[in-house]
């Protein structure tokens, strides 16, 4: 048998909604992608939400309306895929990579505040593949130290902490709406804020801060001219990917509640299994599971590069854990305390998991997984 490793899950009829859009003529920055904002901003229980190109142009966008610029310094996990370095460097800034818990694999709060120097501007947690960070920790620190916070939620979507949604919690949050996320729009980003005048600038600021939008613009009824007061960005969403995410904002619950069996179905197949460890979540919260990662324990007698090996011989392709951005060649030279990020970056792959894996094609995952490491504890 073989396994797919991630797909995305559509119902069928996004092909018509979309024509649809096409058929109206406004395809760009117009109405369903009012729409999608207002929605995802209700679904998180955020003031405002801002649609946006992906959620790199997303997490450059929060931090530039908190002010980062040049010269000025970020802390974020290494343990994070590389966007969230790169959007820090895009503003001109420096990501300083903090090392993270070794239970949650998130940003380490003590980490963090060791990490503060006198050009620390903002800190930006990562709710890595889903599972919310300690954000409490996160937002003592940053009124301690007068620090702005951007949530990377690229993963996160209908997660969490403390019976708050991600989204609507912190001051900005940003979100992923690639493929290999929850729920797609093919390319797309939306950052969710509490702060309605934070959410207009940036609504502007997408769109090279033109000063009139293109929905104020068309329903004008005299002549009008827009400004630009300032400088800014193009990270502009189409209508037809705003039409597509509200079709996935109608099917997210199904497809959360499906992510959730089978990764508790998954949980309960390795539980106790020597040299595995299962993925850790934290009582105050509740992941989604955008994937499911697992240990291989130090010490065991196969690693876990050979145990993906061995999975892939048999039609099970998995992934390596979250990488370690300090290990690539794009950030050199980083001399920070990274143990745990280390050891995380060496040891955790990742399964096959999406709403559509069919419970036999699941049965296969778990039966070569379990043969593998009985191998490894005999
Ligand atoms: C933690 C994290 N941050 C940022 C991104 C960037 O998202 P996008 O591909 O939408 O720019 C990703 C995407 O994988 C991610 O996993």
């Amino acid at each position: 048998m073989q396994v797919p490793f991630a797909k995305p899950t559509f119902s069928g009829h996004e092909g018509e909604v979309v024509a649809a859009v096409i058929a109206s003529g406004w395809v760009s920055q117009g109405p369903k992608v009012a729409e999608f904002e207002q929605r995802f901003a209700d679904l998180v229980g955020a003031e405002a939400a801002v649609a946006v190109s992906n959620c790199t142009t997303a997490l450059a966008l929060a931090l530039y309306a908190e002010g980062v610029g040049p010269g000025d310094e970020v802390i974020v996990p290494s343990l994070s895929f590389i966007a969230t370095a790169n959007a820090v460097w895009t503003l001109g800034a420096t990501p300083v990579f903090a090392d993270i818990d070794p239970m949650t694999y998130n940003l380490d709060a003590e980490a963090t505040r060791r990490a503060i120097t006198p050009q620390t501007k903002a800190i930006m947690p990562v709710h890595q593949v889903g599972l919310p960070a300690d954000m409490d920790a996160f937002f003592a620190l940053a009124d301690e130290h007068g620090l702005a916070i951007v949530e990377d939620a690229a993963c996160a979507i209908g997660a969490s902490y403390k019976g708050a949604r991600i989204g609507g919690l912190g001051p900005s949050a940003c979100f992923s709406l690639h493929p290999r996320k929850v729920i797609t729009t093919g390319e797309g980003g939306m950052i969710t804020t509490q702060d309605a005048a934070k959410a207009d600038r940036m609504r502007k600021l997408r769109q090279h801060a033109m000063d009139l939008s293109d929905l104020a613009r068309h329903s004008a009824t005299g002549v009008v001219f827009e400004g630009y007061p300032e400088r800014g960005f193009n990270y502009r969403m189409t209508d037809m990917q705003a039409a597509l995410g509200l079709c996935q904002l109608d099917a997210l619950p199904g497809i959360l509640a499906e992510r959730t069996r089978l990764a508790e179905r998954y949980n309960d197949a390795f539980a106790g299994v020597p040299y595995l460890e299962t993925p850790y979540t934290p009582e105050h919260t509740e992941r989604t599971w955008q994937s499911y990662a697992i240990r291989v324990r130090p010490g065991a007698p196969v690693g876990r590069t050979e145990l993906m090996e061995l999975l892939l011989a048999e039609g099970v392709p998995t992934r390596r854990g979250v990488m370690a951005i300090h290990h690539e060649g794009a950030y050199p030279g980083v001399t920070a305390d990274l143990a745990h990020t280390d050891a995380a970056a060496a040891d955790v792959l990742m399964l096959p998991l999406f709403a559509d894996l069919t419970d036999e094609q699941q049965d296969h995952v778990i039966d070569r997984v379990l043969a593998h490491t009985a191998a490894l504890a005999a």
